[in-house]
């Protein structure tokens, strides 16, 4: 990539919806990648040409390392995205660099789709597909092929913050009864019925369909001891971080039929991700593409120069980390 405007305040360091690009070009005559930035293009740049801003992502993840090679001139760091486990953000904010996120914009459409992979996963969504585009010629009967009842089933959500308490609103439409784990009780304005269950342990026995919406970084949430506590033919969802599950348990208790089916949007690796997922008929599989929506793509996007043109006009970042 050749930068021709070494002026310029901003690195656009990711592709983004054309809407974006076009108001990062007219409002700040930004340098913009033709390709997702790794972190090393990302480093060279920022130190050649004395960016002010970088709008950035997971692919450039950022440690402590890479954040203290960083040049004084960077003010801010602008992720387009909710989660920021990609980057080391203590050692960016003690640098004096701000961090921005953009957690309102992907909540319903994350939402949405949290809710698709519950239906998908329960009512073998991917297996009727395959039938069908296998050319189906051989009809089932009463018994066959049946599925796992949504409706009036309890689900349990694990992180009641924006995401977890629009999937919450959703299921209420289904008649589901709710509870919910997080670190304190939610006010009763925001739970609408939803029961508090401050022991997560105590939680996973309670549901019919668990589904995670906690953000990454610290640690393994579902292990094999949390599988081993779901209720057997319970379905598991997790549109939040790979990094919170045991895979190699969550496999396992797919195939043994512990668990009756699950939902995936996140892996532990991504885009390689475990290829035994896709041998397994009992699971729905989604390519971390919850928020790709075009109206939530270009809202994550300007939030994310909202928040650069708020830091280089001097005023308080809007989404600050
Ligand atoms: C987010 O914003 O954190 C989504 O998972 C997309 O990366």
């Amino acid at each position: 990539m050749t930068i021709t405007t070494p002026s310029a305040p901003l690195l656009v360091a990711r592709r983004m919806p054309d809407a974006v690009i076009a108001r990062a070009r007219r409002d700040f005559d930004a340098v913009i990648a033709d390709h997702d930035m790794n972190t090393q293009e990302l480093v060279d740049a920022v130190r050649a040409h004395g960016f002010k801003a970088i709008l950035t992502g997971k692919k450039a993840a950022l440690t402590a390392a890479d954040v203290a090679s960083l040049p004084d001139t960077l003010q801010i760091i602008a992720n387009p995205s909710a989660g920021y486990d990609h980057m080391d953000v203590a050692a960016a904010k003690a640098r004096g660099i701000i961090v921005t996120n953009a957690p309102d914009a992907l909540t319903e459409c994350t939402a949405d789709f949290a809710f698709m992979l519950i239906l998908a996963a329960c009512r073998r969504a991917s297996e009727y597909e395959r039938i069908m585009r296998g050319g189906w010629r051989k009809s089932f009967g009463q018994p066959d092929m049946l599925g796992k009842r949504v409706n009036a089933s309890t689900l349990g959500i694990v992180g009641f913050g924006r995401i977890g308490r629009a999937v919450a609103r959703r299921a209420r439409a289904f008649d589901m009864t709710v509870i919910y784990n997080d670190r304190a009780r939610a006010p009763a304005a925001a739970e609408q019925g939803a029961v508090f269950e401050p022991d997560f342990k105590n939680l996973l026995p309670r549901c019919d369909i668990l589904t995670l919406h906690v953000p990454g970084g610290d640690g393994v949430l579902m292990t094999r001891e949390a599988f081993g506590l779901m209720r057997k033919g319970a379905v598991f969802i997790n549109a939040a971080r790979g990094s919170l599950v045991d895979e190699d348990a969550l496999i396992d208790a797919l195939a043994s039929g512990h668990l009756f089916a699950a939902g995936l949007d996140v892996f532990r690796r991504e885009p390689d991700f475990d290829l035994r997922f896709a041998e397994l008929p009992n699971v729905f599989l989604t390519p971390h593409m919850a928020s790709s929506t075009v109206e939530t793509r270009d809202a994550m996007g300007f939030t994310a120069l909202d928040n650069i043109a708020a830091v280089l006009a001097g005023r308080p970042p809007l989404n600050p980390i």
